[in-house]
């Protein structure tokens, strides 16, 4: 089974991202590289990280007209990412020429075509904030429309929450990777994370992927964590 951990490098400088990255690369299965410390860093960064030889997901959320959101894209395969989001959000259209685009840039530069993942309704959100922007479905529904309209456009894999994992899976192919954070092993406090699963848990419950910040980089020994929670899903 290969590694699914993503530990999410949630540092503010290139030093700390590259201290952390290199003490835990061989416990983890891929690195995140999210909006702080890429706007802080630069794409270097995401170089950086590469050049230690592990798989890098780019999450900086693209949403945006599908001509600028595909420019995006063919830039982040440049850097030779492995997986990076963009949200569902944008429409089939922007889904779809994100998609194109990442296979044509990894063609032209002989890479791998990385995983595009969408990002359906933030957890952050609930049906009073989707009211507010004029969306009438409650956040399940909203979910599961959004994920579905994702894999019509092309794309192969969704971040989620751990609880949108079972339902996901019921409605969604086989093949479509899942991503989840909001993951916990009790050794920690759930922080500001409301809805969380144990690696376990998730697991069991489909995820492909787990993104796992705070229980790794906070913790005393980084590389022992990350080792702990290897151990208890493999
Ligand atoms: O420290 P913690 O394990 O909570 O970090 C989780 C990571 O996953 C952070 O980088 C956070 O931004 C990201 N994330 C999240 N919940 C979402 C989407 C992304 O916690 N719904």
């Amino acid at each position: 089974m290969r590694n699914p951990i993503i530990a999410a490098l949630d540092v503010p400088s290139v030093d700390q991202a590259l201290k952390l990255a290199e003490q835990i690369a061989p416990a983890v299965g891929a690195f995140k590289i999210g909006g702080e410390l890429f706007t802080a860093a630069g794409p270097d960064i995401v170089r950086r990280v590469r050049a230690t030889g592990a798989a890098v997901f780019l999450d900086l959320k693209f949403h945006d007209i599908p001509n600028t959101v595909a420019k995006a894209v063919a830039s982040a395969v440049a850097l030779d990412v492995q997986m990076l989001t963009i949200h569902t959000s944008g429409g089939g259209e922007m889904m779809r020429a994100a998609e194109k685009s990442a296979q044509a840039a990894a063609t032209a530069l002989g890479l791998e075509v990385p995983l595009i993942l969408g990002v359906t309704v933030l957890t952050s959100s609930n049906s009073e904030t989707l009211a507010e922007i004029g969306c009438e479905a409650d956040t399940e529904k909203q979910v599961s429309r959004l994920a579905q309209l994702a894999v019509k456009s092309g794309l192969r894999g969704l971040v989620c929450s751990p609880l949108e994992l079972v339902a996901l899976r019921a409605i969604l192919p086989a093949h479509i990777q899942l991503v989840t954070p909001g993951i916990r092993t009790g050794a920690e406090k759930a922080d500001d994370q409301k809805r969380t699963l144990s690696p376990r848990e998730a697991i069991e419950a489909g995820a492909s992927w787990l993104v796992v910040g705070r229980p790794i980089y906070a913790a005393e020994n980084p590389r022992a964590a990350a080792e702990k929670i290897w151990e208890s899903i493999s």
